[in-house]
């Protein structure tokens, strides 16, 4: 059975979630779902912009016939050829013989990678500024390279004035029914799905996620129709907002994320003391256990806060595992400007705050406060003098 939503009297919402997936990418929770955009659109020529995930097939194809309702495909526009959006294809150029696909030259070779190398009378290359009639619609190609793979490109409607955005602008979780962000709570019920969204998949290409705001910015915007989570008709300007701040690494919010991994609890107690002395001077906290929280919520903070501690064992003479795989994965994500400080513990050898200041060492525009917090087993009353310089180091900076 279809389920379809109307975008505009010729565009269609063609998409499906999928709540059973546990890991998207194999890497990240998705406990409330993940949504799989696919839009077509009406016009004296049919348009089908990118498929879906193999997951949820059977759904789209329904929802296409549906939205088709009996005309041929005349193109399907590839605008990213990550599977998550294009392991459908194949179906549908099996079902639509006639049908042309529209994409980037990086994409074409993808296509020949992940599929077959299609017939040149199949395939229509666009380069930035090349443009695609449609009838009463006109569509110009935009590249957006590492947005989130190198063969990206957004298409822009210059009829209805809609951007089409591939992953940019997505978000975890699955809309349940709704399609536009104004039907939700989008900054109250959503805003930190996307964020973790954002900072987890593109996160590490700010600079090409900037230069591409900038091409957005000499648009004229009435909708952003992305490949994941909602399509946005009002309140453009603050998600945009919001992709202008993440992508310049910038704080989004002044506080204190405390990031801890803790064997026995000693270094969780000084954690919480660190975290106690915080609100007492007025400071936001936020915690986690590195050991138990996803990366992923953890990596999404760090962009959020301006201020970061670290408090971990010392482990295999090394930092202890969790800790340094979020420290690896923070890295990996361009983890930037932000002032961060250290509580490491050590019952014999503590070498962990050495070793997450030479791994922060990779990491541009990273303060590593010299108040450096070190236990050995178990804090003692002369540490807390150390943790109380750290954290008013910290309130100063507020
Ligand atoms: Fe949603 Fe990069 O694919």
């Amino acid at each position: 059975m279809h389920c379809t939503r109307k975008i505009t009297d010729d565009l269609t919402w063609i998409g499906a979630s999928d709540r059973k997936l546990s890991l998207f990418e194999a890497v990240y929770p998705v406990p409330k779902g993940i949504s799989y955009n696919s839009y077509l659109l009406n016009d004296e020529k049919t348009v089908l912009f990118d498929t879906v995930d193999k997951a949820v097939c059977d759904q789209f194809i329904d929802n296409l016939r549906f939205a088709l309702g009996g005309r041929k495909l005349d193109y399907v526009v590839v605008h990213h050829m990550e599977p998550d959006h294009s392991a459908t294809l194949g179906v549908v150029l099996a079902m639509f013989p006639e049908a042309a696909v529209v994409t980037s030259a990086k994409a074409n070779t993808m296509i020949a990678q992940f599929m077959y190398p299609l017939p040149p009378e199949r395939v229509r290359i666009v380069k930035e500024g090349d443009t695609l009639e449609t009838g009463k619609h006109t569509f110009s190609f935009i590249a957006a390279p590492m947005v989130h793979w190198p063969e990206v490109i957004m298409s822009y409607d210059s009829t209805d004035r809609i951007l089409f955005t591939a992953d940019a602008f997505g978000t975890f979780g699955a809309p349940n029914g709704a399609v536009f962000a104004d039907e939700v709570d989008f900054m109250g019920d959503h805003l930190d799905e996307a964020r973790r969204y954002y900072c987890n998949i593109v996160g590490k290409y700010g600079a090409q996620v900037q230069a591409v705001l900038k091409k957005a910015a000499a648009l004229d915007i009435a909708m952003i129709c992305p490949l994941h989570g909602f399509v946005w008709r009002s309140g453009i300007d603050s998600i945009i907002a919001k992709y202008d701040l993440w992508s310049r690494y910038e704080t989004e919010e002044k506080g204190v994320l405390i990031a801890y991994t803790s064997v026995y609890g000693n270094t969780q107690s000084a954690a919480e003391l660190a975290a106690a002395k915080l609100r007492e001077k007025g400071i936001t906290v936020t915690m986690y256990d590195a050991s138990v929280t996803h990366t992923s919520y953890i990596v999404a903070e760090a962009f959020r806060f301006s201020h970061v501690i670290f408090a971990t064992t010392t482990y295999n003479n090394g930092i202890f595992i969790k800790m340094e795989e979020l420290l690896h994965d923070l890295a990996a994500h361009n983890f930037s400007r932000k002032t961060v400080g250290i509580i490491e513990n050590g019952s014999w050898a503590p070498a962990a705050g050495k070793l997450i200041r030479a791994m922060l060492g990779q990491c541009k525009d990273i303060t590593v406060l010299d108040e450096q917090v070190t236990i050995k087993s178990a804090m003692k009353p002369e540490d807390e003098a150390v943790l109380d310089a750290m954290t008013g180091k910290i309130a100063e900076e507020m």
